[in-house]
């Protein structure tokens, strides 16, 4: 007789799962006062996914801006009067439990980390092209803020940036979730960091490695250069010319965002003058998008492994300590990433 391969997930065995789970969830674009915690049915994978058990997840802000649904450009692609994903959370770290059909690479009870639609919950769907396996020397603290924050930072520095030993490099919000990252791994890699943050924050910068630090409020940016090789734009939305203007003649500027922007844009705009400026001066201007894919992820693993580089943490919550965070981060409390521990409460 012949056998018929069976559709349903490959569960790790000798381990039954819950049917259901504790999530962190809203229904409508709001502020944290939306957030609910409730229990709702555990998610099962699909084909190419991959069911993570959560042990740690991190916030950041695209966590407000899907809250929030702005800039109301996104609520093209996140819905227009309404959420269509209630969940929140895309950073993990986490324990592989169950797989979707057709995913190799990963076996129930691996540890991973990367990007899970609704990470701060018990249980996430992830996409398996966007995990990868954490080594045993990345702390799930550390893992659970790679995802998004980490890569980015990563992405930006190497391969957007190009960076390279003995480069001047200039990262503005420096103590945010992604800044933190890249003032460390720009200094491993051997540049000289300069650090942008409010004053407040400059001896959290300096220890992550940062040279020099400057406050947003006291010093212009005309002052903290010219002559870098290197911009890192992550915050307080400058123009690109004043960007420029702080570049070396064959300098790099790589804008990741800022808030600020307005409400409709959020200062996506800026993007499209650094590419069409780019076309016209010896300066490179360009912008990116994050994409979370296993290569990546495993190429700033090795990364971080080889060095110190940790994640400098404010706090460690449970869910229901999601949304005392959220509203940290808006207004600008934070010393370090905070991390959600869905069994923590
Ligand atoms: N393109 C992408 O794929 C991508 C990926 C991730 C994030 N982002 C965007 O990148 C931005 C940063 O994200 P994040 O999660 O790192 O945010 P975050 O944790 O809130 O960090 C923001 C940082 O900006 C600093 N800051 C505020 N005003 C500033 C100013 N005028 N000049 C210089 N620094 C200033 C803050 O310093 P203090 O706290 O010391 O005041 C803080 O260090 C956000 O807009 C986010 O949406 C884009």
């Amino acid at each position: 007789m012949a056998l018929t391969p069976s559709p349903a997930p490959s569960l790790e065995p000798g381990r039954s799962l819950p049917e259901t789970m504790r999530a962190a969830s809203r229904r409508v674009y709001g502020s944290a006062d939306e957030i609910e915690i409730s229990v709702i049915a555990r998610p099962e994978p699909g084909p190419g996914e991959v069911l993570v058990r959560v042990a740690a997840a991190a916030l950041d802000r695209a966590t407000l801006h899907l809250l929030e649904g702005k800039p109301y450009l996104a609520r093209l692609a996140l819905g227009l009067r309404r959420p269509r994903r209630t969940t929140l959370g895309q950073q993990v770290a986490g324990e592989v439990v169950a797989l979707g059909s057709g995913v190799t690479g990963f076996a129930p009870g691996d540890a991973v980390f990367g990007t899970a639609a609704g990470s701060f919950a018990e249980f996430a769907l992830a996409r398996a092209t966007t995990l990868a396996p954490r080594p045993a020397g990345i702390s799930e603290s550390t893992a659970a803020s790679l995802g998004v924050s980490g890569l980015t930072a990563h992405q930006a520095l190497v391969e957007s940036g190009r960076v390279r030993p003995g480069q001047s490099v200039l990262v503005l919000g420096a103590s945010g979730a992604v800044g933190t990252y890249a003032v460390q791994l720009a200094t491993q890699l051997g540049a000289h960091v300069t650090g942008v943050c409010s004053a407040a924050k400059t001896d959290l910068v300096q220890a992550l490695g940062a040279r020099r630090t400057f406050d947003y409020r006291g010093t212009p940016l005309a002052q903290m250069g010219p002559g870098f090789d290197l911009i890192i734009d992550t915050a307080g939305n400058r123009p690109v010319r004043e960007l420029r203007s702080a570049l070396t003649p064959n300098g790099t500027l790589v804008i990741v965002g800022g808030e600020g922007g307005g409400p409709l844009l959020g200062g996506i705009e800026r993007n499209l003058v650094a590419a069409i400026a780019g076309r016209f001066t010896s300066q490179r201007l360009g912008f990116l998008f994050s994409t979370p894919t296993t290569q990546r992820c495993t190429d700033l693993a090795q990364l971080i492994e080889a060095g110190t580089i940790e994640a400098p943490v404010d706090r460690v919550v449970g869910l229901s300590g999601l949304r005392a965070g959220i509203e940290a981060m808006q207004r600008g409390e934070l010393r370090g990433h905070v991390i959600i521990r869905p069994t923590a409460d």
